[in-house]
């Protein structure tokens, strides 16, 4: 008998798309210029075949891996994502317990409406990762990282697709701006306050003259790996692991920056190649499915990150919410596992993808 519940990652989209007022649910869902990315980074997925074998012992699965040596119970990680508390009071903390209860990773975007002090001790024994806009204000972008430091982060993820904010046109026709009461604390600091500012002002706060030269000083300057968040091309995955990037992360922001780049997924291939093994690579980008993930993993990527999602799950409901979108993924993921033939995400390769 029905529960008459969600049972998958889109029906709680579909819960929350009329709860959130048209503002904040815009600024969420909405993507650049026409979301063609947008759309194909879905699309992408239903491009790709997987492609079983028979007759593996798949009696005992397990969804479990590692990214960057951090064991995770499951290939998926919680994307950065700004504002969260604009989705749901539980906020980035709640979504810091959830990812923790789930086993995996959350990355923290600078942009988060908590400190870096604060998700930490939402869950202190879990790991978590650093998301960083490099600000103009350079004494406020190495406060936000002595910060993250200090509370124990496990790497820093440099975002490198936003020099600015692509063009959100939902949230032109909404007039988006940061609701009364949402405070960021990074852009605060930067600029006084937060309420009120639009996507293109607390864009306006990230250095847009950011260089590879940049980055190598930033490596040097801060004793946990680096990450590069927003990779296209292979070229600049080779400069990225020439300049002392730990990890690669294949991003078109969700198709937020510039709108026509291919989507995620389709990007990931020739970077792997191109990486040839040197550092991990996650991909994210429209991952909806356990069998996106496979994919993706199938591709190369060492895990996913997940985005909207996990802010649909936030909305719905807080922590438990965001909780709920991480264990149905993983409950998805270890079911496609057995029918792909594969009782690990070790054991997913190029050949289960047509
Ligand atoms: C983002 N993303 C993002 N990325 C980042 O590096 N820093 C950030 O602050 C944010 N903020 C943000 C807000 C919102 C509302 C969205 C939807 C996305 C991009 C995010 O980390 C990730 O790349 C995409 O969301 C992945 O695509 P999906 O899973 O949302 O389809
Ligand atoms: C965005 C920024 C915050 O995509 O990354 O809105």
């Amino acid at each position: 008998m029905s529960t008459g519940g969600p049972v998958n990652l889109r029906d709680v989209g579909r819960l929350v798309a009329d709860r959130l007022d048209a503002g904040p649910h815009g600024y969420f869902a909405g993507g650049a210029g026409d979301e063609r990315t947008l759309a194909d980074n879905e699309a992408a997925f239903s491009r790709r075949k997987l492609l079983p074998r028979v007759l593996v012992d798949v009696s005992d699965v397990t969804t479990a891996t590692t990214v960057l040596g951090t064991e995770i119970a499951l290939p998926v990680l919680v994307a950065p994502v700004a504002l969260q508390r604009m989705a749901h009071p539980d906020g980035e903390p709640g979504m810091a317990r959830a990812a923790a209860a789930a086993g995996t990773i959350m990355c923290m975007s600078t942009l988060a409406t908590a400190t870096a002090r604060e998700v930490a001790a939402a869950a202190p024994d879990a790991p978590r990762w650093f998301q960083l806009y490099v600000l103009r204000d350079h004494g406020v972008t190495h406060a936000l990282v002595d910060e993250a430091v200090a509370c124990g982060y496990r790497a820093l993820v440099v975002t490198v697709d936003a020099p600015r904010a692509g063009r959100r046109e939902r949230d032109l026709r909404t007039g988006f701006a940061v609701p009364p009461g949402i405070d960021m604390p990074g852009i605060t600091l930067a600029a006084g306050h937060s309420a009120g500012l639009t996507p293109a002002d607390f864009f306006s706060l990230v250095d847009a003259s950011l260089t590879w030269k940049d980055l190598e000083r930033l490596v040097e300057a801060v004793h946990l790996p680096v990450l590069l968040k927003g990779i296209h091309s292979a070229a600049d995955a080779r400069l990225a692991i020439q300049h002392g990037a730990a990890g690669i992360v294949v991003s078109n922001h969700g198709g937020r920056q510039l709108d026509s780049v291919p989507a995620g997924i389709d990007l990931l291939e020739d970077v792997v190649q191109e990486v040839a093994g040197a550092v991990e690579v996650l991909v994210d980008g429209g991952v909806r499915r356990g069998t996106d993930v496979l994919v993706a993993l199938a591709l190369g990527a060492r895990a996913v990150l997940v985005g909207r999602p996990l802010l649909w799950g936030l909305a719905w409901d807080g922590e438990d919410g965001a909780r709920w979108i991480l264990d149905a993924l993983r409950t998805e993921i270890e079911r496609d596992l057995t029918l792909l033939g594969a009782p690990s995400p070790a054991h997913v390769t190029r050949a289960h993808v047509v």
